[in-house]
């Protein structure tokens, strides 16, 4: 089975500089979740017809063939683009859908290519009322489909029609190699339309079978950003339910944002208004949220993060962060770390147990096992041209209001007073203070 993907439609109704294609939910280009839907039902022979303007986002898509369609002359002009750029297949069975229903399902397609059997032509169809108005009406007589029907052209009765195509089609190859041949633009959008093929076997008297699909969302065309906003929603409350499924306690999925290929472990909970993406992993019982963002996160179990933002960083066990801090750049928070309030980390490794409670910076740094933070602590890691790392030992008491100018080495077991500003490497047990911070007397014993 090959699959023909329609994606090279102009999407004027989105009023973009962006192929509508492109335009993303839930993380993902809306083309990336009807292949990945085309991969859940096996079909791995799959061709996307694209638009000149998209040949370099293509790329993101290595694993699939792509046809440019020069023009955009139709949904029939793209299909007959796309299968002459493969070698015919006498007998062969093909899939051609359209690229812009995202929440398209691999059970979709197998239904429709076990509707085709040994006959011409199967299609989706959906009886949803008035809703999908946009769409082609099927136009039958007695139960044998006849034609479909264009809003543009079609008739005010025919309007009436509830049964609609979703645009999804399979076809024998050979056939609608040959239907696309005659295919004539003599409509109201004078375009080359896929749905013209209908009428055409159905007057070589070939058999077509309509197979209907019930949730009307699953075939939801995209066409503007309105119902771009509708798709998301409905996908998002998918990916929910799964993470719910397996055991995660999402206690608003409406205000919960998940992206695809998360992990989340069992018992853990997510409060509202909190996001999640970019290939992100949670470990078991843990708390996120609320209002929180997790990107490229890799998080342990039973770790807590509230009211923060963490970035392209690694979290261990029972980790404690927020609320409002702000963790990127690499950083790493080993077991046991705690973060607190308006703390940021950039490019930061703490060590077991290490503490930042309260207002502080802390850039390139390396803070080891068991070091307590003072409030106010900055490390000043830029001197106007280049960053330098600032490194502190074990059980080092750093301060409140310390600046660290960097490059420094504060040992284990060392002290610096409140208000220092450290210009200066601190041995092992020092303890210095003062701007610019000096060693103090030795504590008499
Ligand atoms: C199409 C169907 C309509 C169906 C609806 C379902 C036709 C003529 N009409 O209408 O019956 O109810 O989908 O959503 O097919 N495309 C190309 N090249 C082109 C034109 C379009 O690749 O020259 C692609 C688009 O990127 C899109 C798909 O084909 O993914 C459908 O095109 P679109 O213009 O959105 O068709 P609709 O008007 O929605
Ligand atoms: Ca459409």
């Amino acid at each position: 089975m090959r699959a023909v993907v329609l994606a090279a439609g102009k999407g004027t109704r989105m009023k973009s500089a962006r192929p509508k294609v492109f335009h993303e939910l839930c993380g993902r280009p809306m083309l990336w979740w009807v292949l990945r839907a085309l991969r859940e039902a096996r079909i791995e022979e799959i061709i996307v017809v694209a638009a000149p303007e998209m040949r370099e986002g293509m790329e993101a898509f290595s694993d699939t063939q792509v046809v440019i369609q020069q023009e955009q002359l139709g949904t029939g002009h793209a299909t007959r683009v796309a299968l002459e750029a493969l070698p015919p297949r006498s007998r062969g069975k093909v899939l051609v859908t359209n690229a812009d229903m995202p929440l398209v399902t691999a059970d979709i397609f197998l239904a429709a290519i076990e509707a085709l059997g040994n006959d011409a032509m199967s299609l989706v169809t959906v009886s949803c009322g008035p809703a999908l108005p946009s769409f082609g009406r099927v136009v039958r007589k007695g139960a044998r489909v006849e034609r479909i029907v264009e809003v543009r052209d079609a008739t005010p009765d025919e309007l009436n029609i509830e049964e609609k195509n979703a645009g999804i089609y399979v076809a024998d190859e050979t056939k609608l190699r040959t239907a696309l041949a005659r295919l004539k633009n003599d409509n109201a959008q004078h375009e080359y339309y896929l749905t013209d093929i209908v009428e055409l076997l159905s007057k070589a008297d070939e058999r077509i079978n309509a197979t209907p699909h019930a949730p009307m969302l699953d075939v939801l065309g995209v066409n503007d950003r309105i119902a771009l906003a509708h798709a998301r929603t409905w996908m998002n409350i998918r990916l929910c339910e799964q993470h719910m499924r397996d055991g995660v306690t999402i206690i608003d999925p409406v205000t919960t944002y998940l992206e695809p290929e998360l992990e989340i472990g069992c018992d853990t909970v997510i409060y509202p208004n909190t996001s999640i993406g970019r290939l992100s992993t949670i470990g078991e019982g843990c708390t996120i949220g609320p209002n929180t963002r997790l990107s490229n996160a890799r998080i342990g179990n039973r770790t807590e993060i509230r009211e923060s933002v963490i970035l392209d960083s690694r979290l261990g066990d029972d980790v404690h962060v927020g609320p409002f801090a702000h963790v990127r750049g690499e950083s790493v928070l080993e077991n046991e770390v705690r973060i607190g309030n308006f703390v940021e980390l950039k490019n930061a490794r703490l060590a077991k147990g290490a503490k930042a409670a309260h207002l502080s910076y802390i850039g390139d740094a390396e803070i080891g096992e068991e070091a307590n933070i003072g409030a106010g602590t900055i490390t000043c890691n830029f001197d106007g041209k280049r960053k330098h790392r600032t490194k502190i030992g074990k059980r080092a008491l750093i301060g409140s209001n310390s600046s660290l100018v960097a490059p420094l080495e504060i040992g284990d077991d060392a002290l610096t007073g409140a208000g220092s500003v450290v210009t200066k490497n601190v041995g092992d047990g020092e303890r210095v203070a003062g701007n610019p911070a000096r060693p103090l007397p030795k504590k008499s014993p």
